[in-house]
């Protein structure tokens, strides 16, 4: 894990993991068709939720093994949220609960409209107790519009910065400012960070629309970021 900050206090980490880099030449990839894009994030998403959750607290316990009591740790009930950004942060969500089946799965919808602004059009997100984690799950982010709506919500609904995690597999240091913004220090857990984006606000290289490749709808071999 690299860590670093880009001068924004949002606490930033960037997985180093060689299957991590893996996954993203794949999703890189105009290539790539939806199965395999699918797949590829689904990889990313492991790694990134074993590093994302490394910092999960734990309540001891005991067990009978068949042939003594035992000391084990468990992750708390009811400590962890998963917030998936609709539609396309639903792509690291099976991962994310690999790891935390015992998880409540939250979820906010935003889309960004023809001039990148985030629009908000499904809020399910609950109140936030100081003992929870909360992980934001959006493969993208690009100006953090659509982060800011979800960490937002979490703000109005008590979490701090220190409680959340915003889980992406490519971001730049524009949105990672505005996540910060949103959410002061806000901890985020990326896979890559691109230089930058084009006019139209998608990230440069990235990966083109991460929700379009995800669920089929990217017409094959088009270069759909700068039309
Ligand atoms: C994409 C992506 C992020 C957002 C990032 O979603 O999944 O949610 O863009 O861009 P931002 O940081 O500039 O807000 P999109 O609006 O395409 O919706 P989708 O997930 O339904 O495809
Ligand atoms: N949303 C995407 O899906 N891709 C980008 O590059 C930017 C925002």
């Amino acid at each position: 894990m690299r860590r670093g900050g880009g001068g924004v206090r949002a606490r930033v980490e960037v997985t180093r993991h060689p299957a991590a880099a893996a996954a993203l030449a794949v999703l890189r990839d105009r290539e790539a068709d939806v199965a395999a894009f699918a797949a590829a994030l689904d990889r990313l998403a492991r790694v990134l939720a074993v590093e994302a959750l490394a910092d999960l607290p734990l309540v001891p316990g005991e067990v009978e093994t068949p042939m003594a009591p035992a000391r084990v740790e468990r992750v708390a009930a009811g400590a962890v949220v998963l917030l998936p950004i609709l539609r396309a942060g639903l792509g690291l969500l099976p991962a994310f609960r690999a790891l935390v089946p015992e998880a409540a799965v939250a979820m906010v919808g935003v889309v960004r409209d023809e001039r990148a602004q985030a629009v908000p059009y499904l809020d399910h997100v609950p109140p936030v107790g100081s003992g929870q984690r909360v992980y934001v799950l959006d493969p993208m982010l690009a100006t953090g519009g659509s982060a800011s709506v979800a960490l937002g919500r979490l703000r109005e609904r008590g979490a701090e910065g220190g409680q959340v995690t915003l889980v992406v597999a490519i971001a730049v240091e524009e949105g990672i400012a505005a996540a910060d913004r949103a959410l002061p220090g806000v901890r985020v857990v990326a896979g890559a960070i691109d230089p930058g984006m084009d006019a139209h606000k998608y990230i440069v290289p990235g990966l083109g629309d991460a929700g379009d490749r995800l669920f089929g709808f990217a017409p094959a071999h088009v270069r759909e970021v700068t039309r």
